[in-house]
């Protein structure tokens, strides 16, 4: 559908071509295993050196990426987690099976990311874990969510589908929190063909977890058995510990998220391109930055110094309130440009209004998406004549949809939400 757009929104989030398809080939012609060989563990090793962490771990997309790292936090009824509500589902799905109270925190108005001043106030004696996103591919401001986290004892899980190739002061997402979540859907920074994910973490206890936990092995508590082991056929011997020690219980159940090695392949070749995806990423942004300097009714990001923003979602915020929006929106529409808001703030969706959540929580994010929220298409598969449409009808589009900002009383028009 988004095929009838001279400027789709981003059907691909990557460039896959010739060294994808040599290393697809290289995979078939050989004898090498298909599943649990060395791709993984080469893709594993380099992306937990790209970013910085001790451990690196591929399963099969980002939202079991999230299930699994969520799983490690241990939640048990009654605890808090204070969470984003401006991100995709997934982020939060892995809560809505567990009893415990969520308090969406809402976001800082420029960045969409979690606001370090409203966390302060939602955290509670009961506080155990914070969920936060890089927004777009701005990395929160980690530096005081930490401190704050750390203060209280609290662990932080930052999603970071968004925000490979992303720099915060130094560092990289992926090693800025306790754990952390990247997805290679067909649509993000890199893509191993289609579905992919991948979590981080520092600490061996959860890595040797994940690692049992995403290729079947039930999670059993064993204890040294007596002497009399029983007979081993030649095949049981890789199970010989297991059969050598009493099974006393078992905590959880095994599950197959492992990621295929010809995903993995892709894997390595697409962290080679990384740095030139997201060079085009930015490079994008910068000419359509230039196009809103041009508007002064309109508010681009301006992230800080040290802030390195990797451009999976181009973000900015229309003045003039919904109407206006909605103008421009179709404005765009009609020339060709298509226009997605991501993402409708989850505490207004209906499995969180379900569990008694709803309008008001996050007056920023709920202000900020009825009437203001536009994210344009900035990807590397646009062509530089893409990018030229794209540039000159947001110019000409934005000269066209008058500025309401003056002619509305009392400040933007703000949409009633649903009761
Ligand atoms: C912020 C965020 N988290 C998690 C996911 C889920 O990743 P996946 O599609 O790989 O399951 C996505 C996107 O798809 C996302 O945008």
């Amino acid at each position: 559908m988004n095929g009838d757009f001279v400027v789709p929104f981003a059907r691909r989030g990557s460039i896959v071509g010739a060294e994808e398809i040599a290393a697809l080939a290289a995979l078939v012609d050989s004898d090498a295993p298909l599943s649990a060989g060395g791709l993984r563990e080469r893709f594993e090793s380099r992306f937990a050196r790209h970013v910085g962490s001790r451990h690196a771990l591929s399963v099969t997309s980002g939202t079991v990426a999230l299930e699994l790292a969520i799983e490690l936090l241990e939640l048990r009824p009654g605890d808090e987690v204070v969470a984003t509500p401006q991100t995709f589902q997934a982020t939060l799905q892995p809560l809505l099976d567990r009893d415990v109270t969520v308090r969406f925190c809402d976001v800082d108005p420029e960045s969409l990311n979690l606001d370090a001043d409203v966390l302060e106030t939602l955290i509670t004696p009961r506080t155990r874990a914070i969920l936060l996103v890089h927004y777009g591919g701005w990395a929160a401001d980690m530096d005081r969510i930490m401190a704050i986290a750390r203060r209280h004892g609290v662990l932080v899980l930052e999603d970071s589908a968004h925000a490979l190739g992303s720099t915060y002061h130094g560092s990289r997402p992926g090693a800025l929190a306790d754990i952390s979540c990247f997805s290679f859907h067909a649509t993000k920074n890199i893509t191993t063909l289609g579905e992919g994910g991948m979590i981080t973490t520092d600490r061996d206890d959860w890595a040797e977890r994940l690692d049992r936990r995403r290729n079947n092995e039930v999670d059993g508590i064993y204890l040294p058995a007596d002497e009399q082991e029983p007979f081993l056929l030649p095949w049981m011997k890789f199970s010989a510990d297991v059969y050598r020690q009493a099974c006393v219980g078992v905590r959880r159940a095994g599950t197959n998220a492992t990621l295929a090695e010809a995903a993995a392949g892709v894997g390595l070749t697409q962290l080679d391109r990384l740095e030139t995806l997201v060079a085009r990423r930015r490079r994008i942004a910068g000419r359509l930055d230039e196009v809103l300097d041009r508007h002064p009714h309109v508010r681009r990001q301006r992230p800080p110094a040290g802030v390195g923003h990797a451009y999976h979602l181009y973000t900015f915020f229309a003045g003039g309130g919904s109407q206006a929006r909605d103008e421009l929106v179709r404005t765009l529409h009609r020339q060709g440009v298509e226009v997605q808001l991501r993402y409708f703030p989850q505490h207004l969706t209906p499995e969180w209004r379900w569990r008694g959540h709803g309008p008001g929580e996050c007056p920023t994010a709920e202000r900020l998406w009825f009437t203001e929220h536009m994210n344009l298409p900035c990807h590397p598969g646009l062509t530089d004549t893409q990018v030229d449409h794209l540039v000159h009808t947001l110019d000409r589009a934005l000269a066209e949809v008058p500025d309401r900002t003056r002619t509305v009383r009392g400040g933007p028009a703000v949409r009633t939400l649903p009761a």
